[in-house]
């Protein structure tokens, strides 16, 4: 099997996927057939995958596939007579990153392979929950969360974003559950738990979603709308009332929206990310819903994906600076159209500011766009890095070329490569030869994406606003003003994130009760202002916002605010104790990718 990894093919002149034993330079996965039944009661999927293969060897060769703790019941194969027979495979040795390869007898002739298999009740792309941890506590619900590479846990494929296909599905789901995927759904299709799927535009497996549970919908728009446990549903349209706007925005902006419908899920409080992009139906956190729209940038986030990501999507994990920072770039755009400059430009400079947090605790090869994450978890790559220097790039670009002349190159650039997967130097190449060719416009492009740090021509945002929320800070922790004089009327979340990002995290903790006193915080419902003010009030070992603590790990399930909050809590003998005791109560309902990223550190 080593032999597999270890081998490098130039595939459109690049190396391959290091995340995937499946070998795209000789097979090809075209379509996907699906037929899943959902076992809440053991926590197992039963399925059967059917995959149309493209053959482009003509030596004899086997099919290797990726899969990750599945248990494989059965494979056959067919050619074009669809006479199906069984053939010989193998699983080969479990690699903690990249799972296990299964390697099938390919008869020359054949053109389609079926797999029988089951799930692991641990697997790592899918969450059980029980009803106590849904909104409603009434029913069960299970979620997918496929990228990086968790789809090989569910589905046995190649598990690499260089191949596209498209798919079709059919769920057997218990009683009265409703099935949804990142594909057409019925919104008011009957609950007869059978239900039917059909994906015809090409898709990599990452994108791949399935959600099952008590879930209404409310529609926020012609083509946009909410799925949610019908608890939080009323909440959750009005919170997302904009994302009509920010779609007709986007459009205006990219060109033509090609996935038809945009439809949001809000899941369970233990989904590990804000939010991910599946194809036609985004997954959000529920901490979302702030009550004042105050972190909808996370919607126009995922919605910009549906150009950079779902549309031209990178060929593989070292080119997620494309899905990213492209995607990045495009949510301020859309900001900027919906809600003006102002709000654009706070979303820049807060995220400058976790970019240089990022720069100054990273290791330099880890600052790199195009990054080499041979041997180590994709997930360790998603960093600020890709985000927000890769937003910066574009920005530059903006501001060289001028918004018309950029605008105008990247619909070219959505346009000449929709439905394909491309790595980091075709992107170099197009950009050459359809921006920079013609112009005597210097860019390091080498620097900007294959060196550390950040180039000096990188832009400085400033935002008015938020300047004044810093200068708020500065004077009152210096003793300019006092408590009662900080002028924080009017502020949105933006504002409380710079004032609270720039005071030192350590303050002392009769300072803390001033603020707490004067401005709620320990009670604020907002997951931003919450990330920053519990890991001051751990640091300043401000005992009043203990309990709030606890809440927040029992009760959110955000990988990106309970790695740092925790990362705070062990940096001391006798707080790491009672980290130690949260932490044994709240894994269990911890995400398998949340358990992972937390059991390094506790
Ligand atoms: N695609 C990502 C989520 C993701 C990244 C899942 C890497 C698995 C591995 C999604 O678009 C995203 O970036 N989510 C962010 C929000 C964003 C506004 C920074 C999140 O969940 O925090
Ligand atoms: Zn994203």
């Amino acid at each position: 099997m080593s032999s597999l990894r270890g081998s490098v093919v130039e595939l459109s002149g690049t190396a391959r996927d290091v995340h995937s034993y499946a070998e795209p330079e000789k097979f090809r996965v075209l379509h996907l057939d699906l037929a899943l039944e959902v076992f809440f009661d053991r926590k197992v999927l039963r399925g059967v995958a059917t995959l149309t293969i493209q053959r482009t060897v003509t030596s004899e060769s086997p099919l290797v596939l990726d899969t990750r703790d599945l248990i494989i019941e059965n494979v056959e194969t067919s050619g074009a007579r669809r006479l199906w027979r069984q053939t010989a495979y193998e699983l080969g040795a479990p690699d903690a990153i990249l799972g296990t390869p299964l390697v099938i007898d390919f008869p020359r002739d054949a053109s389609q392979v079926r797999i029988f298999y089951r799930t692991s009740p641990r697997a790592s792309g899918l969450q059980w929950l029980h009803p106590a941890q849904t909104a409603d506590k009434k029913c069960p619900f299970l979620f997918t969360q496929s990228q990086e590479i968790h789809a090989r846990s569910w589905i046995p494929l190649q598990d690499t974003p260089t191949v596209r296909f498209t798919y079709a599905a059919n769920v057997k789901t218990p009683g009265e559950l409703f099935a949804l995927m990142g594909a057409p759904n019925g919104r008011s299709a009957p609950r007869t738990g059978k239900y039917q799927f059909r994906m015809d535009r090409p898709i990599p497996s990452y994108l791949l979603a399935l959600a099952v549970g008590d879930v209404a919908f409310s529609p926020t728009g012609p083509r946009t709308g909410v799925f949610a446990e019908p608890s939080v549903l009323h909440a959750a349209a009005r919170e997302f009332s904009d994302t009509e706007r920010m779609l007709t925005a986007a459009e205006k902006l990219y060109g033509a929206y090609r996935w038809k419908r945009y439809d949001l899920l809000v899941l369970p409080p233990s989904f590990p990310f804000g939010g991910m992009e599946n194809p036609m139906l985004t997954y959000v956190s529920p901490t979302l819903i702030a009550g004042d729209k105050g972190l909808v940038a996370l919607v126009a986030h995922e919605l910009a994906h549906s150009w950079a990501g779902n549309l031209v999507t990178n060929a593989t994990w070292s080119d997620f600076w494309l899905n990213e920072g492209f995607t990045t770039y495009i949510e301020r755009r859309i900001l900027e159209a919906v809600y003006g400059s102002s709000m654009a430009r706070m979303e820049d400079v807060l995220g400058r500011q976790k970019l240089d947090e990022d720069l100054m605790n990273l290791p330099e090869q880890d600052q790199i766009l195009h990054i080499d994450l041979k041997g180590r978890d994709p997930d360790d790559g998603a960093t600020e890095v890709p985000y927000e220097k890769g937003a910066l790039l574009l920005k530059y670009l903006e501001e060289v070329f001028g918004r018309a002349v950029f605008d105008e190159y990247l619909k070219k650039y959505f346009g000449s490569f929709a439905f394909q997967s491309i790595t980091t130097r075709q992107a170099i190449e197009f950009l050459k030869e359809h921006l920079l060719c013609g112009h005597d416009l210097y860019v390091d492009l080498e620097e900007w994406i294959y060196k550390p740090g950040l180039p000096a021509s990188a832009p400085y945002v400033v935002s008015e606003r938020l300047l004044f929320a810093q200068q708020q800070a500065g004077k009152w922790s210096t003793g300019e003003i006092t408590t009662g004089q900080i002028a924080a009327s009017g502020w949105t979340t933006h504002e409380w994130r710079r004032f609270l990002g720039v005071l030192p995290l350590d303050l002392n903790r009769a300072k803390m009760g001033e603020l707490d006193r004067a401005f709620h915080l320990t009670q604020s419902g907002n997951v931003e202002i919450l990330d920053r003010w519990l890991r001051m009030a751990v640091r300043n070992q401000y005992e009043p916002a203990y309990a709030r603590i606890e809440e927040f790990l029992l009760t959110v399930g955000r990988k990106k605010y309970l790695k740092p909050l925790y990362e705070e809590l062990m940096k001391s003998p006798d707080r790491r104790q009672w980290a130690m005791g949260i932490y044994v109560k709240a894994r269990p309902g911890y995400h398998p990718i949340t358990q992972m990223a937390l059991d390094r550190i506790l």
